[in-house]
């Protein structure tokens, strides 16, 4: 399999690579010349002197140093014979990417399908305290998940924390899996044009208030009202959230956008859209429920 765009590419590599090596070939073959003038090749000085006494000697190669040069030539020319790196030659082994990826999968597939096959058998709650479970299970965060959740699942901004006990969409393991199954697209509305910016203050004012916050009552209760007309569907009327709909609760301290009012009245003015994307293509179901039973073993104890 090539995918060169053009007859051009294949033949310019072929001939670039075969003439390095023959023009390497020629330069030790030269190098190891003996003088044609009939002097020898015997240590005496050559005729410059550098920093005064600095002389070259007049010495030939040392043979084991010019055989390594023909080594490495005729290794160059035997890898180029046995796998494809001339133009569109083949190899006479046969080897290709794709191959040797099979053959390592279904190597791997050997191995690790009957582990895969055991953990499969423990539901998530016994597989989460099976520590050697627990172990691939981090490597495959670590592979598949880290970019977004971080490293320590601990999340930033627009990417939730999996290692609280504050959950947008649940944190049971069926929830879990769900979430790394079919992905999560969370979508809160824009209210900017709605409320306009005295709205959006008022709104925001009535949010913190609910999570303890310094607040002016008048805007308070401005607040209030707008946000039992527009948000209860979503975030409910105690403002607890809706895990069906991944609306979070807005009473607690966890904010996936940030907790500042500004950032509020951002989320609120602005709208939030947060993309989990589905795993379930990719990741066979033996994966999928390690990394469950790996996520709810991180949120120990909180099990919302
Ligand atoms: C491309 C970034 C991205 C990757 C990769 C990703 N996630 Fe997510 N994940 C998110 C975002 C964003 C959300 C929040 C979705 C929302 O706001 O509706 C989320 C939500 C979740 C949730 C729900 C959290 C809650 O509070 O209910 C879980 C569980 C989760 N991810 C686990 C995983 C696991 C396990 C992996 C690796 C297999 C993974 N994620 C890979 C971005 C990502
Ligand atoms: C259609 C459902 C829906 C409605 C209506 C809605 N929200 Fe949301 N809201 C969400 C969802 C879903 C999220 C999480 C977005 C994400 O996961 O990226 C969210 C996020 C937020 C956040 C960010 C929370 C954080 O942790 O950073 C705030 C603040 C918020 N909403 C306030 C409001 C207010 C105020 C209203 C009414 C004016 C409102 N929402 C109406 C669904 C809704």
């Amino acid at each position: 399999m090539f995918d060169f765009t053009s007859n051009f590419w294949p033949w310019f590599i072929t001939i670039i690579s075969s003439a390095g090596i023959i023009a390497m070939w020629w330069l030790v073959r030269w190098m190891d010349k003996k003088p044609t003038d009939g002097s020898q090749l015997d240590g005496k000085p050559l005729t410059h002197v550098w920093d005064d006494d600095l002389v070259e000697l007049n010495n030939p190669l040392p043979s084991w140093w010019k055989n390594m040069f023909y080594a490495t030539i005729i290794f160059s020319v035997g890898y180029l014979a046995l796998y494809p790196g001339l133009g569109t030659w083949q190899g006479l082994l046969g080897w290709t990417q794709e191959n040797q990826y099979e053959r390592e999968m279904s190597k791997a597939e050997e191995t690790f399908g009957p582990i895969y096959a055991s953990y499969l058998k423990k539901d998530v709650i016994a597989l989460a305290a099976d520590t050697d479970a627990l172990k691939t299970g981090r490597r495959l965060f670590n592979n598949y998940c880290a970019l977004c959740h971080g490293s320590d699942a601990a999340g930033s901004h627009g990417f939730p924390n999996l290692t609280d006990s504050d959950w947008l969409y649940g944190g049971k393991p069926e929830n879990i899996k769900a979430s790394i199954n079919n992905g999560r697209n969370g979508a809160m509305p824009a209210w900017g044009q709605i409320l306009d910016n005295d709205g959006v203050f008022n709104v925001s004012e009535y949010i913190l208030s609910l999570g303890g916050r310094d607040t002016n009552p008048t805007a308070v209760a401005a607040g209030k009202q707008k946000y039992s007309q527009l948000c209860v569907a979503c975030h409910s009327a105690d403002a607890k959230g809706n895990q069906a709909l991944g609306a979070p609760d807005l009473t607690d301290k966890v904010w996936l956008y940030g907790a500042s009012q500004r950032a509020v009245m951002a989320s609120i003015s602005e709208g939030r859209t947060g993309n989990m994307p589905s795993h379930k293509d990719f990741l066979d179901e033996g994966k999928i429920h390690v990394l469950t039973a790996y996520i709810y073993s991180l949120s120990a104890g909180g099990k919302e």
